[in-house]
């Protein structure tokens, strides 16, 4: 099969010091982009930038460090702001990640929440989407419910409309599976949920680097993601909300730059969006957040996704002509994710050799066991696609798990 090729992958390869690399003697071949993906020199540029010439603290300065680096970091929340089209720049909250946006609101929805309120999550969901919810809920006395999924790992919509009520208050579901890849149909599920007044939190974490969510299209009330898995660096994310989510919300934690005035008596808070960003920020990171927004913008996303879906047809093909091989998440819609065993060999053992290899690739559950326990498995072997990745890599994985299989069957 020959990749009808949308991107100069060969020049965006260069962007990526880290892919010149070997790994245990052999060119690095790096498939684990769905934990987090590669950083282009443009970024890291940024970043070095930044701490050799205008480090400082933000919003609290009056000299010219602290201006610069102000303006740099609110500069990415305009960025953020249109690339995701919020109708407000204070919509968008800095966090350090997916996780941290999640466990903001759910720690707000604990004044909101009472006994006998639903709140429904997705049998798809990552780890970080189902606990910090089952603690919401052990906290308020609120149940929660679970959206079914297929043997193809896609959500069962006839499921979700039959646990939607009066009853409930909150939706939680990943737009893209971090497991299978599955993309879920987040424009549905927004809309249905709507209709009860239930408020919808996406996961974008595993979207953002394939697509570009316009929020207000989605009409979506929380939107959350990781600067690392676009391009940027770990520590820093996003959460999108709503303003009269946001407002409606307490603040998560307490500090500096919260507040509007503090007395021992009664501290009153300040205004979106640094009622939720206490503390020192990232500011390095936020700046560099920008960048990758930009570097991402700059290659744009319908030739990402366009060539990612030619590598994951190609990967897909070549997986499932070798014998014992078993995909599992086999939705219509989905995005460059591979998820498969071979055989009843463990997965690790796969990763492992794999890795002596130059193959970096993710073996467990993958923080999604809901899932593996409704395949009845432990894990599988992941291998996830970035537009650097390449069909030669593909031919030099597949040849190298060929070899794997050899060796441990
Ligand atoms: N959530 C990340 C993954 O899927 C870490 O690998």
């Amino acid at each position: 099969m020959e990749l009808k090729l949308v991107l100069d992958v060969q020049k965006i390869r260069k962007d990526f010091p880290i892919l010149n690399r070997k790994v245990n003697g052999k060119p690095l071949i790096y498939f684990d982009n769905a934990a987090t993906s590669q950083t282009p020199q443009q970024v890291i540029d940024v970043i070095v930038d930044y701490y050799s010439n205008y480090n400082a603290n933000i919003h609290r300065g009056v000299h010219a460090l602290s201006q610069e680096a102000t303006d740099a970091y609110e500069q990415a929340r305009l960025k953020t702001q249109a690339h995701f089209n919020a109708k407000h720049a204070h919509e968008i909250i800095f966090t350090s990640g997916t996780t941290h946006g999640i466990n903001l609101v759910a720690n707000g929805f604990s004044s909101l929440l009472k006994e006998g309120d639903e709140v429904l999550v997705s049998a798809l969901e990552h780890h970080s989407n189902i606990v910090p919810w089952q603690m919401l809920c052990e906290r308020t006395g609120a149940t929660l419910k679970v959206i079914p999924m297929n043997d193809n790992g896609e959500l069962v919509l006839s499921g979700f409309d039959v646990l939607l009520n009066e009853n409930t208050k909150l939706v939680f579901v990943n737009h893209i599976s971090n497991a299978l890849g599955t993309i879920n149909p987040i424009e549905y599920i927004i809309e249905k949920a709507h209709e009860y007044g239930a408020a919808v939190l996406v996961d974008g974490a595993q979207s953002c680097p394939h697509l570009k969510p316009d929020v207000q299209a989605l009409d979506v009330d929380f939107y959350v993601c990781s600067a690392h898995k676009v391009c940027g660096p770990t520590g820093i994310g996003m959460l999108y909300g709503k303003q009269d989510w946001l407002n409606k919300l307490p603040p998560y934690q307490g500090g500096g730059e919260m507040i509007a005035e503090v007395t021992f008596e009664k501290t009153t808070y300040a205004d979106l969006p640094h009622k939720f960003e206490a503390g020192t920020p990232n500011v390095c990171g936020g700046i560099a957040f920008g960048a990758a927004i930009d570097y991402m913008n700059a290659i744009g996303f319908a030739n990402i996704a366009q060539y990612e879906q030619e590598l994951l047809e190609y990967a897909t093909n070549q997986l499932q002509q070798i014998e014992g091989v078993k995909i599992y998440g086999t939705a219509k819609n989905k995005t460059s994710v591979i998820s498969f065993n071979v055989s009843d060999i463990h997965p690790y053992d796969i990763g492992t050799i794999l890795d002596k290899m130059g193959i970096a690739v993710r073996t467990g559950h993958h923080c999604a066991q809901p899932i593996m326990d409704f395949y009845q498995i432990p894990g599988t072997i992941r291998t996830s696609f970035m537009f650097y990745n390449t069909k030669e890599e593909i031919d030099v994985f597949i040849a190298s798990l060929k070899k794997a299989i050899m060796m441990l069957s």
